[in-house]
């Protein structure tokens, strides 16, 4: 992508999201129903690796990229580590993220306001780095440069859950009013690969609403 071009769709998806409401139903694009059975299969996947008897990942410090308000942060990773650190590009979100995870937000520390494109996590800081409904935000070069940045932020035993949206044609979507992409898993897979990293677990979202598109987690380090 040309650097004009790639500054364009950075600049279009933060404007998009300044529009969008400090709600649960904004950050899920009107289907704030789905919140928690999202939530029940994330907890379900991420226990698989919390629970691992031989290398157990650790419960002390979790990550959460394109958190918003903080859904992700409140409902899961507060529940299963000690801190939490926040990065999200918009600053109404980070403002409001204290107030709607309540009284658990003594136990998040950082909330950086910076795009993914620009973040480098502190080395070996997080347990989990977990990235939900936001990498089609990134360009595929950025996306690769920002998981092998990750992949540094990890302690020993550590992992980056990766959340999203994948076409079943084969092909990348483009939305040009959120100004997002959504990748195949193939394409997925191959961008993991790009960026050093192994892909441990895939699990598929279950009952989601027809008509949405196929979710999946992927488990990489
Ligand atoms: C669909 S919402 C998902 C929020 C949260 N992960 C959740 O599952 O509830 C997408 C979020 O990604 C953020 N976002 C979009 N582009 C981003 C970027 N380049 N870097 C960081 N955050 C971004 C948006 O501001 C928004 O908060």
């Amino acid at each position: 992508m040309a650097d004009k071009e790639k500054a364009e769709f950075y600049s279009k998806g933060k404007e998009y999201w300044e529009m969008v409401p400090a709600t649960i139903d904004g950050m899920l694009g009107g289907f704030s129903e789905i919140s928690t059975i999202d939530i029940q299969a994330s907890a379900r996947f991420l226990n698989m690796f919390l629970q691992n008897k031989e290398n157990p990942v650790g419960h002390i410090k979790a990550l959460d990229c394109g958190a918003g308000i903080g859904r992700v942060t409140k409902h899961l990773l507060l529940r299963y580590f000690d801190k939490v650190d926040i990065v999200e590009q918009n600053q109404n979100f980070i403002d409001q993220a204290r107030k709607y995870i309540g009284e658990p937000a003594d136990r998040v520390e950082e909330l950086y306001c910076c795009g993914l494109q620009d973040f480098t996590p502190v080395v070996r800081k997080y347990d989990v780095i977990w990235c939900q409904w936001v990498t089609g935000h990134l360009t595929d070069t950025d996306f690769v440069n920002f998981l092998s940045r990750c992949k540094k932020g990890l302690k020993k035993n550590g992992l980056m859950i990766i959340k999203d949206n994948l076409t079943s044609s084969g092909e990348v979507d483009n939305d040009n009013q959120d100004s997002s992409v959504t990748r195949p898993r193939e394409l997925m897979v191959k961008l993991f690969e790009e960026a050093g990293c192994s892909l441990l677990a895939e699990r598929k979202q279950y009952k989601l609403p027809k008509g949405l598109y196929e979710v999946k987690m992927f488990a990489i380090r």
